[in-house]
């Protein structure tokens, strides 16, 4: 048996043609890589999270001398949201990328770790989150939840008989 997905998104040639509030959310973003700690890379990466009181919460990428201690920008953002304001819903989410190595032309989409933690947030919360992947020089993606992104996410059912 074969099985089709179809997994749907948005893309805008530039932030101007976003809603006012994902146009702020992707300006954030960028403020948000001013704490990227990524001197082995020299690739930085900023996430900002809009929650439902109206707090913005930013992350940046942490890298680590050894390698894998490090921490993508998205995780950074959501385990702060989970430890500090674990009931307040997150309605949406940016994540922006730069390099002085060279011009990044594509939106930088998330790594399937950070993937599967969006998922288990929002799972947890019974709420789409909306993500917006914002490149400065070129497009932005948006999509309206997470299962667009990862619909093969790990879930809990699978730890129960
Ligand atoms: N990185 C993120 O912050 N988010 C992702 O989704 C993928 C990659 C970071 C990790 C590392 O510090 C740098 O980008 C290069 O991989």
């Amino acid at each position: 048996m074969r099985n089709n997905l179809t997994i749907s998104y948005e893309e805008y040639s530039s932030i101007d043609e976003l809603d006012p509030s994902d146009k702020d959310l992707c300006q954030e973003a960028v403020k948000a890589m001013a704490n990227s700690h990524s001197p082995y890379s020299e690739f930085r990466v900023g996430a900002a999270v809009r929650l439902e009181s109206g707090k913005i919460v930013y992350g940046s990428n942490q890298e680590n001398v050894a390698y894998p201690s490090g921490l993508c920008a998205e995780r950074v953002a959501l385990f702060t949201i989970g430890s500090t304001y674990p009931d307040d819903k997150i309605l949406s989410m940016a994540i922006t990328a730069h390099t002085d190595n060279f011009k990044i032309m594509e939106p930088v989409t998330s790594c399937g770790a950070c993937l599967q933690v969006m998922a288990e947030y929002e799972k947890r919360q019974s709420h789409p989150i909306e993500v917006l992947f914002y490149c400065r020089n070129g497009a932005v993606i948006k999509t309206a939840g997470i299962k667009s992104l990862l619909p093969f996410a790990f879930a809990e059912t699978r730890l129960k008989k």
